[in-house]
């Protein structure tokens, strides 16, 4: 293990469904001392040896303050705190408060794609990236790439895939492939890159535990299922263009979702990792995609 100089760490959005997952795992190396920032009301619940700061992120000096004495941020805030302001600012008042590294909530696929053009709600993931970028000699920067959250997009049906119904949408002809990583993976990978500073300041790190097309994701379902599922198809053109058409409309989530599996399924290696990830160096293992998708049936009959 690597001599740390990186030692105070603050991490902002801590309970989130990845945020939880980073908690636990910096929560469990006594290296760190780790502090959790929150906004001042939030109505999160957090481990008793959390130790956590609220405030109010529109007061930038609170911020600023609250920033002041970390080595290191690391960003795992979801929804709205996504949107540019909020991270435009925290990169600014880091800054200002001295912080050294800034990990951004990036958490997807490669935002340094020229693809993310045609994505307009991750545009604050590049527009973020660009003002590190442009600042990386005051403070440095990592950004994490773990692909698809594959525990989490089966639970939820994001990626297309509907257990309980056993339903899929095919985008294409499904052969494409995409990358992901567990929660509980994407964990391990901050923890590991905080203590090798020299394989991840001013980097983009790739992460995968494996890559995978959604024919190969279907097939799995159905032997694990013993169920012949309905197969629905789209084009990840014609996605792309409805999600267009649903974001003018004002229907957000609907666009998001639609966004979102244009990236992962459409003609574009955004998502893609083979041959690029930096799992030896950070201890990420390879999981074979039959027992991410077993563990994921077997938590959906439990759920029932
Ligand atoms: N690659 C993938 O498949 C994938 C999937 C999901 C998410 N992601 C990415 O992972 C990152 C984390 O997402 P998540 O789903 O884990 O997040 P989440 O659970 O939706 O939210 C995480 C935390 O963000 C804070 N937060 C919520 N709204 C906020 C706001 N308006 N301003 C500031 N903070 C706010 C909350 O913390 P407090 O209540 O403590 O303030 C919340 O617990 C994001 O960058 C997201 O894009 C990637």
């Amino acid at each position: 293990m690597s001599t740390n100089i990186f030692k105070n760490v603050l991490l902002i959005g801590g309970t989130g469904d990845t945020g939880k997952h980073i908690l636990s795992a910096l929560l469990a190396d006594p290296v760190f001392n780790v502090t959790v920032l929150s906004r001042h009301n939030s109505t999160a619940k957090f481990p008793s040896n959390a130790q956590v700061i609220k405030v109010d992120y529109s007061d930038k000096n609170a911020l600023t303050k609250a920033l002041t004495g970390q080595d290191v941020v690391i960003s795992a805030v979801g929804g709205e705190g996504i949107d540019t302001n909020f991270g435009i600012t925290l990169v600014e008042a880091s800054i200002d408060a001295g912080v050294k590294w800034l990990i951004p909530s990036e958490f997807g696929g490669d935002y340094d794609d020229p693809f993310i053009d045609n994505i307009p709600v991750l545009a604050s993931k590049p527009a973020i990236g660009k003002l590190l970028k442009e600042n990386q000699s005051r403070i440095a920067h990592t950004f994490i790439s773990p692909g698809i959250f594959l525990d989490w997009s089966f639970d939820n049906g994001f990626t297309g895939f509907d257990i309980a119904n056993h339903t899929v949408t095919i985008y294409d002809e499904g052969k494409r492939r995409q990358s992901g990583t567990t929660l509980p993976n994407i964990a391990k990978a901050v923890v590991a890159i905080l203590h090798h500073p020299e394989i991840a300041l001013n980097k983009r790190i790739f992460i995968a535990n494996t890559t995978f097309s959604q024919q190969e994701t279907l097939d799995y379902f159905e032997k694990e299922t013993g169920i012949k599922w309905t197969v629905k198809h789209a084009s990840s053109i014609e996605t792309i263009k409805n999600a267009a058409e649903q974001l003018a409309q004002g229907k957000v989530m609907d666009a998001f979702v639609n966004y979102i599996r244009s990236a992962i399924y459409g003609d574009n290696k955004m998502f893609l990792f083979e041959g690029r990830t930096n799992n030896k160096e950070l201890g990420i293992p390879e999981i074979p995609l039959e027992r991410i998708i077993k563990e994921a049936v077997q938590r959906q009959k439990i759920s029932q």
